[in-house]
């Protein structure tokens, strides 16, 4: 079971460095969580500012019969953490490709890596950043973010947070549905709470293109394909999207 073996650090740079140096002595699903991280990493390798309070965990897994794709293992901690918000009675969006957020504003994140032996991938190290009880609000983030303490008005426990993730991250979804022939309803699952849907008209921000008033045809697991006003079908793989509200 996930986290049956537990490393717990009080300060370290990052506990997704600390598995990828280490994965090669540990088992699956070995959960690795630190009070602090000081280069904590986050997507695109920016810095993820991982003060006292947060919890700061990254995941192994080496799995022989179940699939090694890290996108999946992004859409099973999304589900997770939206089921895990929504026993706190607070309403996750998962907004597309992989942020959550709260009233609109980042708690979370996820990114998930392969390891790679003689080119072939042998395990999967999964991040996860959520800002429980430590104070965001005196960071500049580029982006508006949230913590659980301040959708919810209390502290919550860490260790209880990471005991409550641990189990549906494992019951819910990595038994059920990582096998190959199964990852296709985790992804439909995981659709269903996007925030967005077919027939949304959308501008969509990103480094290389800008799209502007365009129709989204149909999502998938890893692009969602539009239609713009000149009926150019184009498919997305990532980037900012705002809908347009009629
Ligand atoms: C993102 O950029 O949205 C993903 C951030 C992931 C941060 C977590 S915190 C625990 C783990 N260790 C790291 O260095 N990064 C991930």
């Amino acid at each position: 079971m996930i986290g049956d073996r537990t490393i717990f650090f009080d300060i370290i740079d990052s506990t997704n460095k600390y598995l990828k140096d280490n994965w090669i002595d540990l088992p699956s699903e070995t959960v690795v969580w630190a009070r602090k991280q000081i280069n904590g990493i986050g997507r695109k390798g920016n810095l993820w500012v991982s003060e006292k309070g947060g919890l700061w965990f990254s995941v192994l897994f080496k799995p022989s019969k179940r699939t090694k794709n890290p996108g999946y293992y992004i859409k099973m901690y999304s589900l997770t953490l939206y089921d895990l918000f929504k026993k706190y009675k607070l309403k996750t969006t998962i907004k597309w490709p992989n942020d959550l957020l709260i009233n609109n504003k980042k708690i979370c994140g996820i990114m998930a890596e392969n390891i790679y032996k003689n080119s072939f991938p042998v395990a999967v190290i999964v991040g996860v950043g959520i800002n429980v009880n430590n104070d965001v609000e005196k960071y500049n983030f580029d982006y508006k973010a949230t913590s659980l303490k301040n959708e919810i008005n209390k502290e919550i426990k860490l260790t209880k947070l990471l005991n409550e993730i641990n189990h549906i991250a494992y019951n819910k979804y990595y038994l059920k549905y990582m096998k190959e022939h199964a990852v296709s309803i985790l992804t439909k699952k995981w659709i269903k709470r996007l925030n967005l849907k077919k027939g949304d008209l959308v501008n969509i921000y990103n480094k290389e293109e800008n799209y502007y008033n365009v129709k989204i045809l149909d999502l998938t697991e890893n692009f969602i394909q539009v239609i713009d006003q000149n009926e150019n079908i184009m498919k997305i793989y990532n980037g900012n999207i705002e809908k347009i509200n009629l």
